[in-house]
């Protein structure tokens, strides 16, 4: 079987840049359907608004009905095991309808697809097609192949691909709120983690191309971008290291750093709201915070995952700061933003070697943070990384499990501590469409991110409304508007 496989990264660049044959119509005229479902995070959700356009170029059209389509990607994760794991359930789930369907075509894009390469191939037999982050582009000549019975594989990760010149189609969209991915892969090299070889090394994009994005967005009715990266804090474009072509022109222009382009972003409208994620402890400056702190529609939130509370354990994930930085930030974040400002944060259990004081260490810092909110994960060993190379996953599952139990409680208690202290007060909330539970309720959430519920009364979507706190659970503000 492994010879029918074309494995694009034995191809030339110019092999690859041949015509595609096909395009996303039927013989009879009609649209061919795509179908893409994504897991992990935003930036996975970003590119498979990426792959639609691509693809819609091609005369797709996409659907949310699985059953009706011709094409089916599963943007994937690899972040950890239990992440895979729900794929390959999918994908057995997908097998069944391809029984009735044999012309199907099943496609793995994204981390997991980059992370196992062509052995995808042989570990699940239902899938024609194989696509790492940077190979979207080629997309409509993968199809081709296995549409000519072969099965296709293209996992090459580039050091430039930002996709700054393709106009995302946005799926399942609320039309008020938007990602825009502003950088591609990472260079940190955090020891638990797999994204480096996932998504490659760190590029930015274009900052035109960003704001004629986000421009765009807001004459469309969008009303908020989240400026999405790995790491946004290091966000750099200049021309000599992002554009060769215009370098070639000579074209040189300035250099361009996160707190720059978030205020470029920020000019484009007071009415647009932006957001960032995910801010990285060791290198968030005091110029963000500041450029944040001028701009009203610059939202008070940052999300800044700590990992761990103890220093020894943030060395051994080779995070780059310590306990004390990490509390040192928090306090820039609280002098310069003030309190109100939303902070949440990722925390990680288990990691290899993580004493029981270490563990209590990671509590001791949230008592000292007290976070709005946070994602809380047991560690999972991830092949190919530092952590698997260097150290032992010697922590037992029942003690994650109980250390991620004593985080969460904890930070339950500091959710309702945080929202309680929001009752009483008048909230700026920018409306995203009706509650989940009522049309005679609508949602939408104030600058620190946090979700507002109140009575319809005659507002829509899209609307900036005043709503001041009555009450709270651990993760929803309720109120009314004044
Ligand atoms: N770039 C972001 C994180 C991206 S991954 C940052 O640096 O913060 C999202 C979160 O998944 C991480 O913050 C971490 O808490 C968690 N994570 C990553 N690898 C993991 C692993 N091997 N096991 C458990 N959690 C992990
Ligand atoms: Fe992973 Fe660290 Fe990069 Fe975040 S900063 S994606 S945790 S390597
Ligand atoms: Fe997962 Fe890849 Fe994002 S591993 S968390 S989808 S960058």
């Amino acid at each position: 079987m492994m010879e029918l496989i074309k494995d694009l990264s034995i191809l030339t660049a110019d092999q690859q840049m041949e015509t595609p044959k096909i395009t996303g119509v039927r013989s009879s005229g009609k649209p061919k359907k795509l179908y893409i479902e994504s897991y992990g995070c935003q930036m996975n959700f970003s590119d498979s608004e990426i792959v639609a356009s691509i693809l819609q170029k091609e005369g797709f059209e996409t659907t949310s009905e699985i059953k009706e389509a011709d094409v089916v990607f599963l943007n994937t994760c690899s972040i950890r095991e239990k992440a895979e794991q729900t794929v390959r359930n999918r994908l057995t789930h997908i097998n069944g309808l391809k029984k009735n369907k044999p012309e199907l075509l099943v496609g793995v894009l994204g981390c997991m697809a980059e992370r196992l390469k062509a052995k995808f191939l042989e570990e699940e037999k239902i899938v024609d097609l194989v696509a790492g982050p940077d190979a979207y582009r080629d997309l409509p000549q993968l199809i081709a192949q296995v549409e000519d019975g072969d099965k296709a594989v293209n996992t090459i990760l580039s050091r430039e691909e930002t996709y700054a010149d393709i106009s995302p189609i946005r799926l399942n969209s609320n039309g008020v709120t938007a990602f825009i991915s502003i950088m591609r892969g990472c260079d940190n090299m955090c020891s638990f983690c797999v994204v480096p070889f996932t998504r490659g090394r760190e590029r930015s994009r274009d900052p035109e191309s960003i704001v004629t994005e986000a421009s765009d967005l807001f004459e469309k009715g969008y009303r908020e971008v989240t400026l999405l990266g790995q790491n946004v804090d290091s966000f750099k474009w200049s021309p000599d290291e992002n554009n060769k072509a215009r370098l070639e022109k000579k074209e040189v222009r300035e250099v361009i750093n996160f707190s720059q382009l978030l205020e470029k972003v920020a000019n484009i409208h007071p009415e647009l709201r932006v957001r960032f994620s995910t801010s990285h402890p060791k290198d968030i400056t005091d110029d963000v915070l500041r450029v944040m702190a001028r701009y009203d529609n610059i939202c008070k939130y940052i999300h800044l995952p700590v990992q761990s509370g103890n220093s020894s354990v943030l060395e051994r994930m080779n995070r780059g700061y310590s306990r004390e930085w990490y509390l040192e930030k928090i306090s820039r974040i609280r002098k310069i933003l003030g309190t109100e400002c939303g902070i949440s944060s990722d925390m990680i259990s288990g990691f290899c070697g993580e004493s029981e004081e270490e563990h209590r260490e990671t509590i001791s810092l949230m008592d000292r943070v007290k976070y709005d909110f946070a994602y809380m994960f047991m560690y999972s060993e991830r092949p190919g990384t530092l952590a698997e190379k260097k150290f032992n996953d010697n922590v037992p599952d029942v003690v994650k499990q109980r250390r991620l139990e004593e985080i969460i409680q904890k930070q339950n208690l500091h959710s309702l501590e945080r929202y309680q202290q929001d009752i009483g007060k008048i909230h700026n909330v920018l409306i995203e469409g009706y509650s989940k539970r009522s049309i005679n309720f609508l949602q939408g959430r104030n600058s620190a991110n946090k979700v507002i519920i109140f009575p319809k009364e005659n507002k829509t979507k899209g609307q900036y409304v005043n709503v001041r706190v009555e009450t709270c659970t651990k993760a929803t503000l309720l109120g009314k508007i004044i």
